[in-house]
This record gives C-alpha cells, sequence and structure tokens, in this order.
C-alpha cells in the first residue's frame, strides 16, 4: 500500500490491500472505556513490538463492519474495534439520538471472530470531557459536495474523532470501509495533509444478495422500502456500463442515474453526483485514466441510504 497520497491515480488494487495467512485466535478481549487505560494498552503493545489496527466504528456492528474487521486482522497483529457513537458529527435534526446502540451486542458478534484484543468504547463524557470541542479538524473541498453538502458540519466531526482515536490508539494502520467512500478519501487526505503515521485502508462495500449495501440504517426501511432499494446498486452498475462502453460526459450519467433511482422508488433522491477521487469535486467529462466515484444518496422516509461505484475511466 502507498504510505502517499496519490493525487492522480488510485487503482482498485490500491483500495483493497489483503495479506493471505491464518488467523489467530485469541484468548480474550478487553473492553476499555478510559482513554487512559486504552493510551496504556496501545502503549504496552507497541513495547511488545505489535503493530496496532484500529477499526473505527459507531457500534450497531453488521456483517459490513464484521468483514472490516476479519480483514483489519489481517494487516497487523493488534486489533482495535472502536465503539462510539460521535454526537459532532451529527446535526441537530439527524438521528443522533435515535441511533441504535447494543454494546451488549456488538461484544458478542466481536468476541466470535476470536480476532479483536479491544474493544474501545469510551462514553460521551470521556471523549468530549466539556460537552463539545473547541478545536476541529475540517479537510476542506473534500467535504463540499455529496453528504458534506446536505450534512452540515458532518465531515468535521468525522475528522475531529476520527483525529481523537487516532491519537488515543496510536494505530500503524486504520480500516474504512469504502460504502462511506467521500469518508474514506478525505480520511486518506487528512493523515496525508497532518503527517499521521497511520496507513489507510479501503475495504470494498458487504452487500445482501440483491445488491442493497449493508448499513445500521437498513433496519429503519419497511418492507416496501427494502424491496425498492436495491435500485441504488443497481443505478451505479449502469453507470459503471455505460463508462465501460465510452459515455465521458458526467451530465448524462448523472440524468441516467436520477431517472432509474425516480422511475423504481418512492424514495426521495437527496444527490446524485460523479466527482473525482483527488479533491472530491465534480467532473465534467471524465478523462481516461482517472478513478472517479458515481454517488447517491437517498431518503426512503427518515433513512438515507448511500451508495457509491469507484471506477477507473479505461
Ligand atoms: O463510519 C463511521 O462509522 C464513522 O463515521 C466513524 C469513522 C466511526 C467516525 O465516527
Amino acid at each position: 500500500v502507498k504510505p502517499v497520497w496519490n493525487m492522480h491515480v488510485l487503482s482498485p488494487a490500491d483500495l483493497h490491500f489483503v495479506v493471505s495467512g491464518a488467523s489467530i485466535q485469541k484468548a480474550s478481549m478487553q473492553i476499555i472505556s478510559s482513554l487512559e487505560e486504552m493510551r496504556t494498552a496501545s502503549r504496552c503493545a507497541h513495547a511488545d513490538s505489535k503493530r496496532i489496527v484500529l477499526v473505527p466504528t459507531m457500534g450497531a456492528l453488521h456483517e459490513g463492519h464484521l468483514e472490516l474487521i476479519r480483514e483489519a486482522r489481517k494487516l497487523a497483529d493488534y486489533t482495535i474495534v472502536s465503539v462510539f457513537v460521535n454526537p459532532t458529527q451529527f446535526g441537530p435534526t439527524e438521528d443522533f439520538n435515535a441511533y441504535p446502540r447494543d454494546l451488549e451486542d456488538d461484544r458478542r458478534r466481536v468476541d466470535a471472530l476470536g480476532c479483536v484484543d479491544v474493544i474501545f468504547a469510551p462514553d460521551v463524557g470521556e471523549m468530549y470531557p466539556d460537552g463539545t470541542s473547541m478545536t476541529f479538524v475540517s479537510v476542506e473541498k473534500m467535504a463540499e459536495h455529496l453528504c458534506g453538502a446536505s450534512r452540515e458540519n458532518h465531515f468535521r466531526g468525522v475528522g475531529t474523532v476520527v483525529t481523537k482515536l487516532f491519537n488515543i490508539c496510536r494505530p500503524d494502520v486504520a480500516v474504512f470501509g469504502l460504502k462511506d467512500a467521500q469518508q474514506y478519501f478525505l480520511i486518506r487526505r487528512l493523515v496525508f495533509d497532518l503527517n499521521i503515521p497511520t496507513e489507510i485502508i479501503g475495504v470494498p462495500t458487504v452487500r445482501e444478495e440483491d445488491g442493497l449495501a449493508r448499513s445500521s440504517r437498513n433496519k429503519y426501511l419497511t418492507k416496501e422500502e427494502r424491496r425498492q432499494a436495491p435500485v441504488l446498486s443497481e443505478a451505479l452498475s449502469s453507470v459503471r456500463t455505460e463508462i465501460q462502453n465510452g459515455e465521458r460526459l458526467s451530465r448524462r450519467l448523472i440524468q441516467m442515474l436520477r431517472t432509474r433511482l425516480s422511475s423504481a422508488t418512492l424514495g426521495r433522491i437527496d444527490y446524485t453526483d460523479i466527482v473525482q477521487t483527488k479533491d472530491f469535486q465534480p467532473v465534467e467529462i471524465l478523462e481516461s485514466g482517472e478513478t472517479v466515484v458515481a454517488a447517491i444518496a437517498v431518503y426512503f422516509g427518515n433513512a438515507r441510504l448511500i451508495d457509491n461505484a469507484i471506477i477507473l475511466v479505461p
């Protein structure tokens, strides 16, 4: 994996880094809620010459997260899974209070994998002792569009909490799901700009059999919405095919996405866009050799589903 921010070419092969090898069963897993204890545990792991991997999550763990953890385990020999519903990345009208929380269920799922050393599950008071932060980490430009445009301050909150988690856990490598492609690329840029010595690895989206991307928010869907939801991934696959077949005009591809989504769902489109990976700015004409992200977000009732396709333009 290239330790540098590659501004122009990031081939799909760079996004997914897998080392083969038998997984190592752990005798016992610790649950740590205090920052100081977490710092001590990672200091000891480093002193023991262990390579630390961090999988940051907000809990409500599903198969998508478990896949991240399995991949993480192959990259290092000391695995930390953080479970923290971060208030600074939710807007005032968003689902922070309703966000599903079940640490016992998360613990059971992670424990069953048998490869995690620590679940780091601090409470809000531990992470934000006076209720908030006066310092925030924003990655300019990369947060202007897509989820950054529809969720004010969301990525500022993500950048801040991820930086805090990195400072506490000191991971050599951290793993993020590519379903949140904007988050993944933004964090790569963040560690590059701030010289944080942590490698960022992206793991491809885990999908249901009908193509729907796994998400903690899928449980909000009604039966009918769940039936319609696979159209997100179907529409993105058609865009991928059109690009392979030579379409280069972003405007036409976006129109295709919108027509497909609005004809097959009662969902409300939040955004459909095609951006370049280097700065997440919209592209007008796709250039051969560049990697672009076709991204969509659709509201089904209160549930906002996102999906994307990362495409190397032939
Ligand atoms: O992707 C998430 O679950 C969150 O945004 C993250 C990275 C754990 C930060 O709170």
